[in-house]
């Protein structure tokens, strides 16, 4: 396994025209079926962990050491990530865990703090050779329904400042999708899109893959968008393969049969996920 800072993993797909998937997993059963899934479809993968589920495996560490066992034999190539970092001391803790990127999302935040507090977390990550994602612009949530009108979408303009401010490896932007399951097709805002990248000429982050048709995933690509975050899709697939065991196998008390139900489900999902990605075979 080469665990590598998240940067080199998308300068690549970003010349490439494909989109790194960036798994959520706070548990063996993920890290387990995202690895074997990398190797099988020869592709490069994120696995990150927003701050909840680092608390729910007792700290970024055991993250790590679950990545680095499990990985350790494996031809994959692999960056740790931080999702949605909410401050400077989540990011240092993750570095110090020995994650190899870090996200620090200041996307609520007035332009400039988001701006200053975004430098301070760049200038500790880079000095240790761990890549960098913020977030500008506020995405929507899919309570709302399609529309995303709670949402606030990225200013190309500001985007251009922002990363030229902060020396950001990649930026998140909202465009138009939403973290969970949509209740119609979502609406994104390619022009924007368009735009930003021209602009910024770094790679783009995509959160709330979940849902987001085929087609819509393919044009952002074609765009500029590097790296495509999807959790949702993954912990339903998880869960659909654990209940469809439980009602073929409602007497069945080993745990490990109904956990592996769920990760044989899980895993059909990732080969989904890396094959419209783009990115299975580029590793
Ligand atoms: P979904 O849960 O909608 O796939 O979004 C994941 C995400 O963007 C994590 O940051």
């Amino acid at each position: 396994m080469q665990l590598v800072p998240m940067k080199d993993l998308l300068d690549e797909a970003y010349k490439k025209g494909y989109a790194v998937p960036a798994l959520n997993a706070s548990h063996l059963e993920f890290i387990k079926a995202i690895l074997e899934v990398a190797e099988e479809q020869r592709s490069p993968v994120i696995i990150q962990t927003a701050y909840e589920e680092i608390q729910y495996a007792d700290g970024g560490k055991t993250i790590v050491d679950l990545v680095k066992n499990i990985g350790y034999d494996k031809d994959v190539r692999v960056a740790i990530h931080l999702d949605h970092g909410p401050n400077f001391e989540a990011a240092a803790h993750c570095i110090r865990s020995g994650y190899t990127s870090v996200m620090y999302d200041g996307s609520f935040l007035p332009f400039e703090e988001n701006i200053s507090n975004t430098c301070k977390v760049v200038e500790m990550a880079h000095a240790v050779g761990v890549s960098v994602e913020a977030e500008l612009g506020q995405l929507g949530t899919t309570e709302f329904g399609t529309e995303n009108n709670n949402a606030h979408l990225t200013d190309p303009v500001k985007a251009k400042e922002f990363v030229e401010r902060t020396g950001v490896d990649c930026l998140a932007v909202a465009i138009g999708t939403a973290h969970g399951l949509y209740k119609g097709e979502p609406h994104l805002d390619f022009d924007r899109l368009k735009k930003i990248t021209e602009l910024t000429r770094v790679p783009i982050v995509l959160h709330g893959g979940t849902g987001v048709p085929d087609r819509h995933i393919k044009k952002a690509i074609s765009l500029g968008v590097s790296k495509i975050n999807v959790s949702t899709a993954l912990r339903k697939a998880f869960i659909e393969g654990m209940q469809k065991h439980m009602e073929s196998h409602p007497e069945d008390l080993m745990t490990m049969y109904i956990l592996g139900a769920g990760m044989e489900s899980l895993k059909e999902e990732i080969r989904n996920v890396m094959k419209m990605f783009g990115s299975a075979g580029k590793l």
